[in-house]
């Protein structure tokens, strides 16, 4: 019979929440529990929420609500909720009066403390609430439980100075606060060594790394250095900001053998106008520079974004210039949203909201343009042979493996397991949407 306690763990959100969450294995790792996918055989359950959307909020609250027939029959179950949405003003103390059941609500500024509270709640027949308005410091040395043993996600910065007007991240994350370089590369190496392949670094706007340090080091000179170490196959980043994208940046990025030619770029809004309203610090013909700049130095990048429809104020003639730019700049593929209400943002208190059949009516125009691209720029692969990491089997037919190009396209084909973990050449056969299909082939290709 197995004796390990179990932890069962959701996460909503972002990248930056499903570190978090390997953060919160990691430590329920080192305290013997083991992680389970049946919520029903678990000891420890614990949600971490996000906020952006109103959409992610109601899924949180729907889920709290199902827990409770299980807390009925195991009164022993420990309920946690965490990560953005409980870091709102009142939402956990709404949490906490309208569902008592929950054992532990905490946010994001105090992650590092998970153990104590863990320790708390289960001694307490009282909910604890622990929310820091703010980080104090960054915290290192946290136990990390990664899973795949090929790609990694690494923390450069925490929180956002931005302020966009739609977005509630700087109230849920706080101020941006960088890493010192010598612990990220720290870590970086340590993956390398442990085989990891590929690291993703993780920054709500990664542009701005290192500004807060005051030790003249930025995102660019951590990129090169980083392109330095032994092992380590790929470096991708996210979240960039169109506003500090610059040059210098591209050409780094241009030299580098191991920076990943895929540049997700969130633009938003088509029209310059919204993009003032939104407080992005940019305009339309800035961001078609940067594209530009990027296709220049550095030919056969892939280029992905985000748009919001139906931001308040957001005219037909606004939405046009939206659909424009996709058809001008021909991303790869888009993540499209519609705009949703954050209390305490500024566009909340914005006049002219946007009705909601008229956001889901752009939000269908947008989606069916950009399908058309994406799948238009997939079929001219076709043919072509790619580097492809092997991920592993495909989630929906595991009698495929699964990887991605260093432009960041998912490739479908067939394989044995011993390539798991390599990068292989794939020789792509069939043109989706959203994926490509291919064969693995003997040829190999240049390291791009
Ligand atoms: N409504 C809709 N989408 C939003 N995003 C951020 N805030 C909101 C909001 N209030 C989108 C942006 C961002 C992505 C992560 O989520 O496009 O780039
Ligand atoms: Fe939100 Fe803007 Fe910061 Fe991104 S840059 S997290 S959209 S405030």
């Amino acid at each position: 019979m197995n004796q390990h306690k179990k932890f069962h763990l959701k996460t909503f959100g972002c990248q930056m929440n499903v570190h978090d969450s390997e953060v919160l294995a990691g430590f329920l790792e080192g305290l013997g529990y083991q992680e389970v996918d049946d919520v029903k055989e678990t000891d420890i359950v614990i949600m971490n929420t996000c906020a952006i959307r109103q959409k992610a909020e109601e899924k949180v609250v729907g889920m709290i609500g199902k827990l409770k027939k299980l807390k009925r029959e195991n009164p022993s179950l420990i309920i946690g909720i965490c990560g953005c949405m409980v870091q709102q003003e009142k939402t956990a103390e709404m949490i906490k009066s309208r569902f008592p059941y929950v054992d532990l609500i905490f946010g994001t500024h105090n992650l590092h403390r998970f153990s104590e509270l863990l320790t708390e709640a289960q001694e307490s027949r009282e909910t604890i609430l622990d929310i820091w308005p703010e980080g104090k410091e960054v915290v290192e040395g946290l136990p990390i439980s990664r899973k795949d043993g090929i790609k990694a996600w690494v923390n450069i910065t925490y929180g956002c100075n931005n302020f966009c007007s739609y977005c509630v991240v700087p109230y849920v994350r706080g101020r941006e606060k960088s890493r010192e370089i010598v612990n990220i590369m720290m870590e970086v190496e340590g993956l390398a060594k442990e085989g990891y392949k590929e690291v993703t670094l993780l920054g709500q706007n990664v542009n701005s790394y290192g500004k807060d340090l005051g030790q003249g080091v930025s995102f660019a000179l951590l990129l090169e250095k980083m392109g330095n170490i032994q092992g380590l196959e790929r470096i991708r980043y996210m979240t960039s900001h169109p506003r500090d994208f610059n040059r210098e940046l591209i050409e780094v990025i241009s030299r580098s053998q191991k920076v990943c030619e895929h540049f997700h770029l969130p633009i938003q809004s088509g029209s310059s106008k919204i993009l003032d309203k939104m407080n992005r610090g940019y305009t339309r013909e800035h961001y078609l520079k940067v594209v530009a700049d990027i296709q220049k130095m550095i030919p056969n990048s892939s280029i992905t974004t985000d748009f919001i429809v139906g931001f308040p104020g957001e005219t037909e003639e606004d939405f046009l210039d939206t659909l424009e730019i996709v058809e001008k700049v021909r991303f790869d593929a888009s993540f499209t949203f519609i705009y949703s209400v954050r209390k305490g943002t500024k566009a909340a208190d914005m006049p002219n909201q946007i009705p909601e059949e008229v956001k889901k009516e752009r939000l269908y125009r947008l989606n069916e343009i950009q399908n058309r691209i994406s799948r238009e720029i997939h079929e001219v692969l076709k043919g072509s042979i790619v580097n492809v990491l092997v991920e592993g089997f495909s989630r929906e037919n595991d009698s495929y493996l699964t990887g991605r190009t260093r432009t960041n396209k998912l490739v479908n084909f067939t394989g044995n397991k011993e390539i798991v973990g390599k990068i292989i050449p794939v020789k792509i056969t069939e043109a989706k949407t959203w994926s490509l299909d291919g064969e693995m082939v003997q040829e190999t290709v240049r390291k791009r």
